[in-house]
């Protein structure tokens, strides 16, 4: 998830706007740096030439460099910070990418699926590449059509119909922005999957991933559409299809306040990055399998017969990434067959574990700083295993220190508890474990495939989900004065039970904790008494071993001794209405996938109840987003 914003103004006979393109574009870089800061870069078109800045890190280190080395005033200017996805944070892999001879600059938001072949084609047409990206695909490829296909003539459609013809080539989500020094006054961009807003001026427009970009100059806004192409100058917006029929764009008002924008017009980061999750797993699932349903990670760069030998799992993680790693327990082990262990990070080196050269170490971390993970796998290492570390953050410590990285694209998480890193940890780790039990011949193909068709589906179920979400929000306000709550799940749902716990505990301050189901009757269920709320995920009833029946069971129990039972159930589970004070459907889906969407509903639920209370959901008391500190 990048930042992207672009300017045309100051038409020509209008009265001067006073706008230069390099203040308009960091001033909405600077707005939407929470949405990407490992790099951050500038282009514009001045005096018939493209003139561009770009600086790894944050977008002080660009303003740094600017500082140093100006760019000349201009009429027209492009814009980006980046989240990395394909290419570390450096320097290099920063936008915008140049192409044709340094005249035409591009930015983009999205991964570009095809680029590995277009690549190919375009070296052994004698393109060189200066860097890992995906991006400077695009711009060679829009370069190759602009200059060899359409002649370099702007009278031949230009800029705008090369953009046309490229995303015609291009297969996953982008959302591009490329200038041409032909064309002085034009920022021509496109958008598919990602998002993308035009922002209408008098005398100037603007372009922006979202309308913090642009919304300190304007609050006319268009919303473009999928498989769009729109071409603006100071005075005009034209938008097409890919094939360049015309298409209309709707106009809408931005009510949102600056700061407001910069949440997506969600009162909280929390409350924008649960609505975030159906993109952070589709991001996280594209360009990660073919056509044909195989697993398509040759980014982990792991010896596949290293992985065939592979005798154990051991997954190393906290908090909610430690979570992740249960739930993807599960997973692992029902389709590759390898023992799998989770361990708490800061556990696991004081325990004298059994690890060699056939164990596989899994690390699961947001920040990929975490120094209990960090020290955990540098131990791992030492005793001779391999390590693969699922992490939202490109470039950082512990992917930087494994043998390999399966990076999740949930974009920055910027409140503390995490909830879209958590569902797209879970993704990646079932990629992994497809990917295993692809190479070991655990499943077959059409097995592999039926499994992708099934979380290809997630995230529309997790919309659906969110759409339904105010009968969970009046629930939690409704509970603000609970002393402490329970949460009962089995089987993949008893992680997901822990994790609405933690969700509970870190967002509203108050006891609450997960069990397993079966654990109850144990000694817990000594806990219930008359009005103690208890959540209860509840497994699909189309599953097997029966495993329904003994969690309604469970909810008689608690039921019988006064507890408020708030069941999360699959639609058209009638069986718990008898027993539930409460009970919020999902979409029905396989039992090993319910976690992505039994968890969204604890989340608001935790969310709800403590904005009731009043208290700040993106940074509560006492946490930090990453613990630095063993
Ligand atoms: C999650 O809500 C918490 N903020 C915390 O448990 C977090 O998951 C844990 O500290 C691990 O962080 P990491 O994923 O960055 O390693």
């Amino acid at each position: 998830m990048c930042g992207i914003v672009g300017y045309v103004g100051h038409s020509a006979g209008r009265v001067n706007t006073g706008h230069n393109a390099l203040d308009v574009v960091l001033e909405g870089l600077r707005r939407l740096e929470y949405r990407g800061y490992d790099s951050a870069g500038i282009a514009v078109v001045a005096d018939g030439t493209i003139s561009s800045r770009k600086k790894s890190g944050k977008l002080s280190n660009l303003i740094a460099e600017l500082d140093a080395s100006p760019l000349p005033e201009s009429l027209t200017g492009i814009g980006h910070t980046r989240w990395a996805t394909h290419g570390g944070p450096t320097d290099q892999n920063a936008h915008p990418h140049l192409a044709d001879e340094g005249k035409l600059a591009v930015i983009h938001n999205g991964i570009i699926e095809n680029f590995a072949e277009l690549k190919l084609e375009l070296t052994r047409k004698g393109v060189t590449f200066l860097s890992e990206t995906d991006t400077e695909v695009a711009a060679a490829l829009l370069a190759d059509i602009y200059r060899n296909q359409l002649g370099g003539d702007s009278a031949n459609g230009g800029l705008t119909k090369a953009m046309q013809l490229a995303c015609q080539r291009l297969e996953g989500a982008f959302t591009l922005l490329a200038v041409h020094a032909d064309q002085p006054d034009v920022v021509v961009a496109a958008r598919r999957n990602s998002p993308l807003v035009v922002g209408l001026g008098d005398g100037e427009n603007f372009l922006g991933s979202d309308v913090s970009g642009f919304i300190d100059y304007t609050r006319r806004a268009v919303e473009l559409g999928q498989d769009q192409i729109v071409t603006i100058t100071a005075d005009t917006v034209e938008i097409t299809d890919f094939y360049g029929a015309p298409a209309e764009g709707k106009e809408y008002h931005v009510n949102w306040d600056p700061a407001s924008a910069e949440k997506g017009g969600f009162p909280s980061f929390m409350e924008k990055e649960i609505h975030d999750q159906p993109d952070a797993v589709l991001q996280t699932l594209l360009g990660r399998s073919d056509i044909n349903g195989r697993l398509t990670l040759d980014e982990l760069r792991v010896d596949p017969e290293l992985l065939k030998n592979v005798s154990k799992i051991i997954v190393l993680a906290c908090g909610t990434s430690a979570y992740a790693g249960q739930v993807a327990k599960y997973a692992i082990e029902r389709w590759c067959r390898i023992p799998t262990e989770v361990e708490l990070s800061h556990e696991f080196r004081y325990r004298d574990p059994i690890v060699d050269e056939n164990t596989l170490i899994v690390s699961i971390s947001q920040s990929g700083e975490t120094m209990d993970t960090l020290m955990a796998v540098r131990y791992a290492k030492e005793q001779g295993a391999k390590t693969v570390s699922i992490c939202n953050t490109n470039g950082s410590t512990i992917p930087r220190e494994s043998d390999a990285v399966l990076y999740t694209h949930a974009g920055p998480e910027i409140a503390v508890a995490s909830t879209k890193a958590f569902l797209a940890q879970i993704t990646a780790a079932y990629l992994l474990g497809l990917y295993l039990a692809q190479l070991r011949g655990n499943k077959f193909q059409g097995e592999i495939k039926d499994i992708l068709a099934d979380l290809n589906k997630i995230p529309a179920k997790i919309q659906q989900v969110l759409d339904n979400e105010e009968q969970i929000k009046e629930l939690g306000r409704s509970m603000a004065d609970a002393k402490s709550v329970l949460f009962l799940g089995r089987h993949v749902g008893f992680p997901v039970a822990m994790e609405g716990a933690l969700k509970l505990k870190e967002l509203a301050y108050i006891h609450a904790e997960g069990f397993a189901a079966g654990e109850l009757k144990h000694g817990p269920i000594a806990l219930i008494e008359e009005g103690q709320p208890v959540f209860v995920v509840v497994p699909s009833p189309r599953g097997r071993d029966s495993l329904h029946a003994k969690v309604v069971s469970n909810i008689q129990e608690v039921r019988a001794r006064g507890a408020r039972t708030i069941v999360i159930a699959e639609e058209g589970d009638e069986a718990v209405k008898a027993y539930a004070e409460h009970v919020f459907y999902i979409p029905e889906t396989p039992t090993l996938l319910a976690p992505l969407l039994s968890t969204v509903p604890l989340q608001i639920f935790a969310l709800a109840l403590a904005s009731a209370k009043g208290y700040d959901v993106d940074q509560p008391r006492n946490l930090a987003k990453s613990v630095t500190v063993e």
